[in-house]
């Protein structure tokens, strides 16, 4: 077989189970890559707030101190001196000035910075979180705001008790979200240029996936393809180790089958061709002598042309019978039977014949068996094998039986001379005949019948010399 050609032929599949793996890797790798940054985003960001809510609190207790700290030594904490030195303390302990943060009294007015210099915090924020300046809240409240299509980020302190009357209020510390999230935003090109990466180390393991794949089954499929064209020769191999490695062997065992049924088919258009024109070149060769004038006698002449069309509609109507037990069901008639039973009457039919040529039909018979058989075939199937043997046996046939409660068996045998080297294969093919043969239909009928009932048969060569065969019926519990 061309495998190389077989696999040119299949470059359009190729391409495209390549196509069809490469884009289910790629759309596995996005969608997780895709699911991944979503719900790492979400986190990460929401860690970070959290963090920075913390951090907030921390910074707006520090400051808080520093104030009480300052009024304590300054008294007016709104003075240009003292917010200073407020400013320069939160520098010094907090770190960072970029955080605005303002105290409110118990009467809702600003103590620091200045309630002229809180124009923003009055208008846009106050409102925001008035309801949060409630003596009865004793904790800190952190939120999100939104200033000027700015997010923030915000905690209120409660107030405190251990401070001045003038400094009982909350302070309120805000910081912009937009410093929190940067850090976040910056994975995401880190997340992009992974997926891209991941992308690509995806196309070539997929191609290559794809390729070891596609490889076996481009085999399988020019071998399929040759065997469609009835190119039975040659087999496929492949060594994957798997469900291809198992179907190309299944393939190839299909070969060697559809080889065996080939030759078989062929043998027999040429042996029922053979078979046909035998009597009718002889009919048609004595027609023409009578039409001639070359028979002293044409008695004898019409006799023979009798005698071979009768031989000729007697092959026709046991092919027409082969053909109708082979294919319709309806042409059966089951019933339960003993086999025993069965097997005696078959036996008995053969009497006058067993006579005649002087041949004993020894039935051995052991535990019985009820079957649902129909009685005629089975009968019909058993005289064919019957038959067959009183023209070979040279003195006695037996017919043995045998049951294991699973399986009722029949053994017949002949003390002829058996079979010749490899003839015992073909003898239940239709028109094969040996020598001392007939039309070689009989045992291709016996089969059918047999395999009609479930069961199977088999000939072969018995130790003592003759032909044995071995049917097998299966014996159905109810
Ligand atoms: N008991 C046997 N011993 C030896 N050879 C046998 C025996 N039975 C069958 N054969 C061989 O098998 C061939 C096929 O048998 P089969 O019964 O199918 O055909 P047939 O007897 O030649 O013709 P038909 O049965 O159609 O009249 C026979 O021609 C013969 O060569
Ligand atoms: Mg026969």
């Amino acid at each position: 077989m061309d495998i190389k050609y077989a696999v040119k032929g299949g470059k359009a599949i190729k391409t495209s189970i390549t196509k069809k793996i490469v884009g289910s890797y790629i759309f596995i790798i996005f969608s997780t890559l895709i699911v991944v940054g979503v719900v790492f985003g979400l986190l990460a960001r929401f860690y970070a707030e959290r963090q920075a809510m913390q951090g907030l609190t921390k910074d707006a207790n520090a400051i808080f101190d520093i104030i009480i700290n300052e009024e304590a030594s300054n008294k007016d904490i709104s003075s240009a001196a003292a917010k200073q030195a407020i400013r320069k303390k939160v520098l010094n302990q907090i770190g960072r000035m970029e955080s605005n943060f303002t105290l409110i009294s118990k009467d809702l007015k600003i103590l620091y910075p200045r309630n002229e210099e809180a124009a923003t915090f009055k208008q846009q924020i106050l409102p925001m979180i008035q309801d949060k300046l409630n003596p009865k809240i004793k904790k800190t409240v952190s939120m999100k705001i939104k200033i000027d299509n700015l997010q923030y980020i915000l905690v209120v302190l409660p107030p405190r008790n251990n401070v001045t009357q003038a400094l009982k209020g909350w302070i309120v510390f805000y910081n912009p979200v937009e410093p929190i999230q940067k850090p976040v935003r910056s994975m995401l090109p880190v997340l992009l240029v992974s997926s891209i990466i991941a992308a690509v180390i995806a196309v070539v393991a997929g191609v290559f996936v794809a390729r070891t794949i596609a490889k076996p089954i481009i085999m399988l499929k020019s071998r399929a393809t040759a065997l469609s064209k009835l190119d039975f020769d040659g087999s496929v191999e492949i060594q994957t180790g798997d469900e291809l490695e198992e179907l190309g062997k299944t393939i190839n065992k299909m070969a060697v089958e559809l080889k065996e049924y080939d030759i078989a088919q062929k043998r027999f258009f040429q042996n029922a061709s053979h078979e046909l024109k035998t009597p009718l070149m002889s009919i048609q060769g004595y027609a023409e002598g009578i039409k001639d004038g070359v028979f002293d006698n044409n008695e004898e002449a019409l006799e023979i042309i009798i005698d071979e069309s009768n031989r000729l509609k007697g092959i026709v109507e046991e092919l027409i019978y082969l053909s109708k037990i082979e294919s319709q069901e309806n042409f059966y008639r089951f019933s339960t039977e003993s086999m025993n039973e069965v097997i005696e009457n078959s036996v008995g039919k053969l009497k006058g014949l067993s006579a005649k040529y002087n041949i004993r039909l020894n039935p051995i018979l052991y535990k019985d068996a009820r079957l649902n058989i129909d009685h005629d075939k089975i009968t019909q199937a058993l005289i064919n094998i019957m038959g067959n043997c009183l023209r070979y046996a040279k003195s006695e046939i037996n017919i043995i039986t045998s049951n294991d409660g699973k399986w009722f068996e029949i053994k017949i045998q002949d003390n002829g001379e058996g079979f010749d080297k490899n003839e015992s294969e073909k003898v239940f093919e239709r028109f094969y005949k040996g020598k001392k043969g007939n039309s070689g239909l009989g045992l291709a009928i016996t089969k059918v019948i047999i395999e009609k009932h479930h069961g199977s048969i088999t000939a072969s060569n018995h130790p003592g010399g003759g032909a044995e065969f071995q049917i097998r019926l299966p014996i159905v519990k109810d």
